[in-house]
């Protein structure tokens, strides 16, 4: 969600923060902005629009280099997206400019309170932190006015900001947003996160929260609130270039489907010696101690949260709670003797699940990340963490980091049951299969063209299958905008059957055994109110006239395959709505705000 790019050094920043910016617009935004320091003739130029950073472009003025300047993607909290709030904003003289991302939750009291009087030209919260700053450099260093502003600010912020009186300095800040530095012999680049620095520096530094940092060229000072130095430890970027390109494929959610196989194959060869599985002992330690697993998430990582308890529950014997990670944020269940809190996160910086990790740290409980980018704010601060190797993941709509997830959590319980399956073959099976349901994709587009016709659609099924209907139904909704409800087969006739007429399109997923003829008989219910019904069933389930049938797999692990033509019937639903797949509407691939 939004980015940030600023730099100071001996390249061209605008170049620099530009491409930065492109290589954040997977994370969703409605704005883009940019300052520079024009060095002939010492002045600082904004150019800002609502729209995408191509818009960004077209308004920029080229005809001068720039070594000094910051950039911002804007994902708007506060006032509409447009010209005026978009950033880079400015303090009330115009001496300070600043980016920022997240929210300052006491912004209107600061305003009345610190700023009586002040003229405002933006409904932002955010010109706020930078007339505050220009405030308090009349009384003190700069340097002490930013940190006394920290001092201040309620909410989340990454901020970096340019003092118009001393062009030799770059300044930043964070709390909760993520913040982090990239290092090179000729400047140092400011960003919300790694993709940015690709091409640009190897080594980067991320930033702890309440961090105040001061750079001078290639020099940078890290310090605390009031001034003391922290030390921060310098990491080397191991990103493949090569893997953030779209390649062959017209959108990155279609590359990221196909890649699945392969992805699961990389498990493999992470977690497996042989047959036996390879994990790090204090992970398998760490869930074997707790009595009562707590699995903390949103969206995508949630859904593939809840066939984590099935594995945990059914495979390891432990009890296993979802949590809406926005919910037990502020609202703690009573816990067991001892939780172990387990995080899945696919960007691993989704501010609701930080909040949780906070309070759980603060407790004193023990926690686990399981996530796609081991550089992550989550990854850094539980106690455990264990990455999820489905590569670089960049459509809004997540697919091969949802199937990446169950492995990874299949892995986990695995390593606790009794081994009655062979988890390494299944997986192989599993690839195998996947690959089959790919070159078949092209009858799936047309399934999309002749059945899915309406503004709603309903996914139904039972038992592990309907924990599949809730992802299958996000993401048709997420890309498509076809309002869709995943749902427990047998609660439709509870109500919510009224909404059923004639063409609903009603798709089940059945994959196994024991409730196979329960949802068959609730998707009867629907056929006779006229529903348009498909059916998405394993071999060993199926009946004459499913219209997409599946190979027959270890039932816990099923959702990995049956996802995978639901994720195909959201992509062309949305390819034949002519949607933007890849960055839809009011989406952020990070979502770093609470
Ligand atoms: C996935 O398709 C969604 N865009 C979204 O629900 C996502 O899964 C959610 O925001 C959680 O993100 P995370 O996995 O990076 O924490
Ligand atoms: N709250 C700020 C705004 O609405 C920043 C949003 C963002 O993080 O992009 O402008």
């Amino acid at each position: 969600m939004c980015g940030i790019v600023g730099y100071i050094g001996n390249e061209d920043a605008r170049e620099i923060i530009i491409k930065g910016l492109k290589r954040l617009e997977y994370r969703g935004y409605d704005s883009a902005g940019i300052a520079l320091l024009k060095g002939e003739d010492s002045t600082f130029h904004i150019y800002k629009d609502k729209g995408r950073v191509s818009r960004l472009q077209e308004i920029t003025d080229f005809s001068y280099k720039s070594c000094l300047g910051i950039g911002h993607t804007r994902w708007a909290t506060h006032g509409v997206p447009n010209q005026v709030n978009s950033h880079p904003h400015q303090s009330e003289k115009s001496r300070f400019f600043i980016v920022h991302n997240g929210v300052i939750d006491n912004y209107k009291e600061l305003k009345s309170e610190e700023l009586n009087g002040n003229n405002f030209t933006s409904d932002t919260d955010t010109e706020v932190i930078a007339h505050i700053i220009e405030k308090y450099s009349n009384e003190m260093k700069v340097d002490e006015a930013i940190r006394k502003t920290m001092s201040l600010l309620e909410g989340s912020y990454a901020l970096a900001i340019i003092d118009t009186q001393n062009q030799n300095k770059l300044y930043a800040c964070k709390n909760k947003s993520p913040l982090l530095l990239g290092l090179s012999d000729k400047g140092i680049i400011i960003a919300s996160d790694v993709m940015a620095l690709v091409g640009y520096s190897t080594k980067y530094v991320p930033l702890k929260d309440k961090t105040f940092v001061e750079i001078t060229g290639i020099n940078y000072k890290t310090l605390d609130i009031i001034g003391k130095e922290v030390e921060h430890e310098v990491k080397v970027i191991d990103i493949d270039y090569f893997n953030v390109e779209k390649g062959e494929y017209s959108h990155f959610m279609l590359k990221e489907i196909s890649e699945q196989p392969s992805v699961i194959r990389t498990i493999i060869s992470k977690y497996f010696d042989g047959e036996e599985v390879i994990l790090n002992g204090d992970v398998s330690k760490a869930i074997k101690d707790s009595d009562r697993l707590y699995i903390i998430a949103a969206g995508t990582s949630m859904n593939a949260g809840y066939i984590g308890k099935e594995l945990f529950e059914k495979m390891a014997l432990i009890p296993t709670e979802v949590h809406i990670a926005s919910e037990i944020a502020y609202n703690m269940p009573i816990l067991s003797k001892k939780p172990l809190f387990i995080f899945i996160s696919q960007s691993g910086e989704t501010a609701d699940l930080r909040a949780v990790l906070v309070n759980v740290r603060a407790n004193g409980y023990r926690s686990l990340t399981i996530t796609n980018v081991k550089t992550s704010t989550l990854a850094r601060e539980a106690d455990l963490f264990v990455e999820i190797h489905a590569g670089p993941e960049i459509a809004v709509a997540s697919t091969k980091a949802y199937t990446a997830q169950i492995c990874i959590l299949a892995i986990l319980a695995y390593g606790l049951s009794d081994k009655h399956i062979n988890l390494r073959k299944e997986f192989s099976k599993l690839a195998i299969s996947i690959e089959n349901i790919i070159d078949k994709r092209e009858y799936i587009e047309t399934l999309v063209k002749d059945n899915l016709t309406k503004r709603n659609c309903f996914y139904i099924g039972r038992g592990i299958d309907y924990y599949a209907c809730l992802e299958s139904s996000l993401k048709l909704k997420e890309i498509s905008y076809i309002q869709t409800e995943g749902f427990a087969a047998g609660e439709l006739k509870h109500g919510t059957i009224a909404l059923i007429e004639k063409d609903t399109p009603v798709i089940a997923i059945i994959s196994q055994r024991k409730i196979n003829k329960n949802t068959r008989s609730n998707l009867n219910e629907v056929k006779s109110r006229g529903a348009r019904t498909l059916v998405i069933s394993t071999w060993g389930v199926h009946e004459h006239g499913d219209q997409i049938v599946l190979d027959d797999v270890y039932e816990l692990l099923s959702p990995i395959l049956t996802i995978i033509p639901t994720q195909f019937i959201a992509y062309y639903a949305a390819l034949q709505r002519n949607y933007d797949i890849d960055k839809p509407r009011n989406l952020a691939k990070s979502v770093t705000v609470e």
